[in-house]
């Protein structure tokens, strides 16, 4: 698979805003609005609403989706428990979010890490679980103002990917214990649906959204060379793990605009964006996919990986 195949990925991070009759309106401009536009359905789209908005929303995208089954729009939630169902007051496991049509989820994002002291080590928990509940994941990575001046952005995101090889030796580690209990069984067992994960499979689960902390919600996105600087070094860092990181989409995030996002869209190992602020209106988060498909019209010049759409 070459870096072309990479389709182009909008999500929008709505965080804790919003009363539910506004996520029903912003969840059908964007979803009308996407299918209103071929043009836009040459893309990836994301949305994650709060917790307590998620069946409403799931509901809006499954009634427009009985019109447009092809229609490219998944539903995510910000956050989910490192634990299985249980005693664990307030939490939301992976397998309610899949009964919630959710598909995908936010995991590490620094807000988490920053307000509720995630740690690395709990964040891994998390990667496995939703791993297990085959959502797919968008793992958030990104340096301080602090760690940039101090020249460890890149120490820093290594850190941050560290635990990916674990999570290869999870899934590595549970083919085997289901090829053994499957073996142990009189008969002719069913495939376990953990027989079907290959590294390939994983991959194409995972994305990286590299968000610069300093970046978030203040209005002062990362310049589009620093960017691809920090992507190009992701994807190294995923290659030489023994990712196939030519297929795997990484993601910018902080302070995202329709204007800062056609630049954005011109660095080659950019695959999307993930937008806070920006997708709280459905004009706006459109505009930015406006913006990447202007890019799949006009692609890079020859020689530059691009992805296509
Ligand atoms: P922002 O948020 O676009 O408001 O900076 C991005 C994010 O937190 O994912």
């Amino acid at each position: 698979m070459t870096a072309h195949t990479r389709r182009c990925l909008i999500a929008g991070n709505w965080k804790m805003n919003g009363r539910l009759s506004e996520a029903a309106a912003l969840s059908t401009s964007i979803i009308e609005g996407i299918d209103s536009r071929e043009d836009l359905q040459a893309l990836d789209w994301l949305i994650c609403p709060p917790f307590v908005h998620l069946q409403m929303v799931a509901a809006v995208l499954s009634g427009r989706q009985a019109r447009s089954p092809d229609l490219a729009i998944k539903l995510g939630a910000q956050d989910l428990s490192a634990s299985e169902d249980g005693a664990f007051t307030g939490e939301v496991s992976a397998e309610m979010l899949r009964d919630c049509a959710c598909t995908a989820v936010l995991v590490g994002h620094s807000e988490r890490r920053q307000h509720f002291a995630e740690s690395e080590a709990l964040i891994a928990r998390k990667l496995k679980r939703a791993v297990g509940a085959d959502l797919q994941i968008i793992l958030c990575v990104g340096e301080s103002e602090q760690a940039r001046l101090e020249g460890r952005t890149e120490a820093v995101i290594a850190d941050q990917l560290a635990r990916l090889p674990a999570l290869k030796q999870v899934i590595i580690d549970d083919m085997q214990k289901h090829r053994e209990a499957a073996k142990s069984q009189a008969g002719q067992p069913e495939p376990l649906p953990h027989e079907a994960f290959s590294m390939d499979r994983l991959a194409s689960q995972l994305v990286i959204a590299y968000e610069p902390v300093w970046a978030i919600g203040t209005g002062k996105s990362a310049k589009p060379e620093e960017v691809q600087q920090v992507h190009a070094f992701i994807r190294d860092r995923l290659a030489m793990a023994g990712w196939p990181s030519a297929s795997m989409r990484i993601l910018y995030g902080g302070s995202v605009n329709a204007v800062n996002a056609q630049a954005l869209f011109t660095m080659p190992d950019v695959d999307g964006v993930l937008v806070g602020g920006a997708a709280l209106k459905a004009t706006n988060f459109l505009a930015i996919g406006e913006a990447a498909v202007r890019r799949i019209i006009a692609p890079l010049p020859k020689g530059n990986e691009a992805w296509l759409g």
